[in-house]
C-alpha cells in the first residue's frame, strides 16, 4: 500500500490541468472500478487475521489520497488566477478603446454659417443679456405696457419687484438689442446680435419655449429698403443654394416701418407638390422678419431721424437648421439624443 501511495502520489504531481486531475481521480478513486475502491472491494477477500488492518490501511490510503486531491486541486486555481492577473492584465493584442469625438450641435453649426455670410457682407457681432429690462426688451422696441404682444409671447418674468413692479425677463427675442447697440456705438452702424429667447409656449413640432435668434442693424445715411433687400438675398443664397428665388410680404412689426416677412422658394418640392411638409403646397416658406427701423428708434437714439434710417431683420435659427437639414419636429434639437445629434 505504500508503494501504491507513492504511485498515485507522484501521478498527481504530474497531472497539470482539470482534465488531468479529473483523469487522475477516475483511476484511483472512481466509484465503479478505481483502483484504491476496488481495493477496499476486496477486504473480504483477505484471510479472516489481515482483514482488518488489511482495511484499516486502504481506507487510511483513500483518505490520504482525497486530502491530496483536494489540495492539488486548490493549488492549480492558484496558479490559474495567478496566471490571468499576470498575463492578462496586459494583452497588447486587444483593439484600442475607441475616443469618441464630439461635435458642435446643428443648431451651432447652422448658427456659425449665419454669422459668417453677415460677417462677409461686414457685419459685426455684438451681444447682449439674456436676461433683459422691461425698458428694452419692450418699451424701447415701442411695445408698451398693454401691446398685445406682451401677452403673445408668454413671457418669462424674473419675479423680482423694482419700484413695485416686476421689470427684469428672459428676453422673447433679441430685437432689444437694436437699441442697446445704438445707445453705444455712432453711425454708420452694421451689426448682428445672436442669441438664445425664451417665451414660455407649449412646444409642438415647430415651436419651443428656448429659440435661438440673429437680430440684424444696420443704421447709416441713406439706408433704404433695397439694401435689406439685397443683404437678405445675398444670406438666403449663401445659406440655401446660389439659385434661391425670395419674396417679401407686408408684416406689421411695432419696431420697423415698413414691416416685411421675407420668404424663400421652396427647394424641396419648388412648388409642385400640394402635400409638402416644408411649404405646404404654397411654394414660399418664411425665414424671418425685418423692415425699415421705425423713425421713433432713430430719434430717441439722438441720431435725428432726418439724416439717418436703418433697417433690422431677426432670424430664428432654429427654424433655418430645420429647413437646412429637412428635419421634421424641432424639439430634436434639445432631446439630447445622440442618435439624432450625431447624423450632423
Ligand atoms: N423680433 C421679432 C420676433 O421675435 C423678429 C423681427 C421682426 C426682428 C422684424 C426684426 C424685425 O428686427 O425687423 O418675432
Amino acid at each position: 500500500m505504500d508503494e501504491l501511495r507513492e504511485e498515485a502520489l507522484s501521478a498527481l504531481r504530474d497531472a497539470s490541468d482539470a482534465d488531468a486531475i479529473e483523469r487522475w481521480r477516475v483511476e484511483w478513486l472512481g466509484r465503479a472500478d478505481g483502483r484504491v475502491t476496488s481495493l477496499l472491494r476486496s477486504v473480504r477477500e483477505q484471510p479472516q487475521e489481515q482483514r482488518a488492518s488489511f482495511g484499516a490501511n486502504a481506507n487510511a490510503l483513500k483518505q490520504s489520497l482525497e486530502s491530496a486531491l483536494a489540495a492539488r486541486q486548490e493549488e492549480l486555481r492558484r496558479v490559474q488566477l495567478e496566471a490571468l492577473t499576470t498575463t492578462s492584465a496586459l494583452d497588447v493584442t486587444l483593439p484600442g478603446r475607441p475616443q469618441e469625438l464630439g461635435r458642435l450641435h446643428p443648431v451651432t453649426q447652422t448658427l456659425r454659417d449665419c454669422i459668417r455670410a453677415f460677417e462677409e457682407m461686414g457685419f459685426r457681432v455684438a451681444e447682449g443679456p439674456e436676461v433683459e429690462w422691461e425698458k428694452y426688451n419692450f418699451d424701447g422696441v415701442r411695445i408698451p405696457q398693454d401691446h398685445p404682444a406682451r401677452d403673445m409671447w408668454d413671457t418669462i418674468w424674473v419675479d423680482k419687484l423694482v419700484d413695485g413692479r416686476r421689470q427684469m425677463l428672459l428676453r422673447t427675442h433679441t430685437s432689444p438689442n437694436q437699441v442697446r447697440v445704438m445707445e453705444r456705438m455712432e453711425p454708420p452702424i452694421r451689426v448682428i446680435v445672436p442669441g438664445k429667447c425664451y417665451r414660455q409656449e407649449a412646444t409642438d413640432a415647430t415651436h419651443e419655449w428656448m429659440l435661438t435668434q440673429i437680430e440684424g442693424l444696420a443704421v447709416d445715411e441713406g439706408i433704404r429698403m433695397s439694401d435689406l433687400k439685397g443683404v437678405l438675398y445675398e444670406f438666403a443664397r449663401k445659406l440655401f443654394g446660389a439659385d434661391r428665388k425670395i419674396i417679401f410680404h407686408h408684416s406689421y412689426f411695432p419696431f420697423v416701418e415698413p414691416g416685411v416677412e421675407m420668404a424663400l422658394d421652396c427647394f424641396i418640392c419648388r412648388g409642385s407638390d400640394p402635400s409638402c411638409a416644408t411649404c405646404h403646397g404654397t411654394g414660399w416658406i418664411e425665414i424671418l422678419g425685418a423692415g425699415m427701423v421705425h423713425p421713433e428708434i432713430i430719434d430717441n437714439a439722438g441720431y435725428g431721424s432726418d439724416r439717418y434710417t436703418g433697417f433690422a431683420f431677426g432670424i430664428g435659427i432654429e427654424r433655418v437648421a430645420l429647413l437646412r437639414w429637412g428635419i421634421e419636429d424641432i424639439r430634436h434639437f434639445y432631446a439630447n439624443d445622440l442618435r439624432f445629434l450625431s447624423q450632423f
